[in-house]
C-alpha cells in the first residue's frame, strides 16, 4: 500500500468535454441531441441491424470530423503528465475520437472502442480503419465484404478492458475524471469504486457532473484551462489525502 501523501497510482477518466475545446460536439446538448440523431438511431447494436447505412453514414461523418479538429490544451497537458510521471498512470477514454493519441498519451484505453478502428463480424478481427466504412466494406485480413462494422462499444455492450480498468480503480492512490457527465455507467461509477478503495478522488467539468457529490474536489470550468494547471506533477502531488484509506477488493459498479 502507498502512502496517500506520496501519490503513484494515478487513473485518469475522460469524457466528450475534453474533446469540446477541439470542436467536437458533446453528447447531452441542451437538445438532447447528438449531431441531430437520437442516440438510440445510431448507437445500439439494434439500429445497426435496423439501418445499417443510416448508422455507417453517422460514423463515417465523425471519422472524417477527425481530420479537422486538433488536439487542445487538455490532451496536450495529459500527455506531458503521460510522459513525466514516473509512477502508474492509465489514462482511461470514453472517447472514440484519437486526440489523446495524437497529443501523445501513451498509457490510454479506449473503453468505448475507437472511430480509427473497424470490426469484421466475420473473422472476429480489429483492423485500422481511415476514410469511409459504409455497407459493403471488405476485411483487409479475411477478405469478406459487407460484415465490417465500426468498434464502437454501443449501448447494450460491454466496454472495453474492463479487467484491467477495475484493478487500475483498486491500486489508485488518485482518481480524476475530466469532461463527463456522469450519466452512463459504468464509467460513471468509477469514482465510486477508487474512493471505497481509497483514492483521492477529482473531477474537473464545465457543470458539476451527475456524480459531484462523490468527489473529494470539483474544479469547474473548461478543461482546456483547468488541466493545465492541475495536472502538473507538482500540483498532483500536493492533492489532500484521502478520507478512506481501505484497500482490496471492493464493490464492482453497477453496470445499467
Ligand atoms: P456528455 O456529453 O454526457 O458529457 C460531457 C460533459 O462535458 C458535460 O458534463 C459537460 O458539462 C462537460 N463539458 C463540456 N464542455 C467542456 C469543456 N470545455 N471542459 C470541460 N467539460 C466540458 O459526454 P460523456 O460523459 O463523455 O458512449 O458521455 C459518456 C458516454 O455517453 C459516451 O462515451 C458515449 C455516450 O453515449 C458511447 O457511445 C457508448
Amino acid at each position: 500500500m502507498s502512502n496517500r501523501n506520496n501519490i503513484n497510482n494515478v487513473v485518469v477518466l475522460t469524457g466528450a468535454g475534453v474533446s469540446a475545446e477541439s470542436g467536437l460536439a458533446t453528447f447531452r446538448g441542451p437538445d438532447g441531441l447528438w449531431e441531430g440523431h437520437r442516440v438510440e438511431d445510431v448507437c445500439t447494436p439494434a439500429a445497426f441491424r435496423r439501418d445499417a447505412a443510416l448508422v455507417h453514414a453517422f460514423y463515417d461523418a465523425r471519422r472524417a470530423k477527425l481530420g479537422t479538429v486538433e488536439p487542445n490544451a487538455a490532451h496536450e497537458a495529459l500527455a506531458r503528465l503521460d510522459a513525466e510521471w514516473r509512477g502508474e498512470l492509465l489514462l482511461i477514454t470514453q472517447n472514440v475520437d484519437d486526440l489523446h493519441e495524437r497529443a501523445g498519451s501513451t498509457r490510454l484505453l479506449h473503453m468505448h472502442g475507437e472511430l480509427a478502428k473497424g470490426w469484421c463480424l466475420a473473422c472476429d478481427e480489429r483492423l485500422g480503419w481511415t476514410g469511409d466504412m459504409g455497407e459493403g466494406a471488405i476485411c483487409s485480413l479475411c477478405g469478406t465484404s459487407g460484415r465490417v462494422r465500426p468498434d464502437i462499444v454501443w449501448f447494450g455492450e460491454m466496454p472495453y478492458d474492463m479487467d484491467r480498468i477495475d484493478e487500475a480503480l483498486r491500486n489508485a492512490d488518485l482518481f480524476v475524471s475530466i469532461g463527463t457527465s456522469g450519466a452512463v455507467y459504468p464509467a460513471a461509477g468509477f469514482v465510486q469504486t477508487a474512493r471505497y478503495c481509497g483514492a483521492q478522488t477529482l473531477e474537473m467539468n464545465l457543470d458539476p457532473s451527475l456524480g459531484s457529490s462523490f468527489f473529494d474536489e470539483s474544479r469547474i470550468g473548461p478543461a482546456g484551462k483547468l488541466v493545465p494547471n492541475g495536472s502538473t506533477r507538482s500540483s498532483l502531488s500536493r492533492s489532500t489525502p484521502a478520507r478512506c484509506p481501505h484497500r482490496g477488493r471492493g464493490p464492482r459498479p453497477s453496470a445499467d
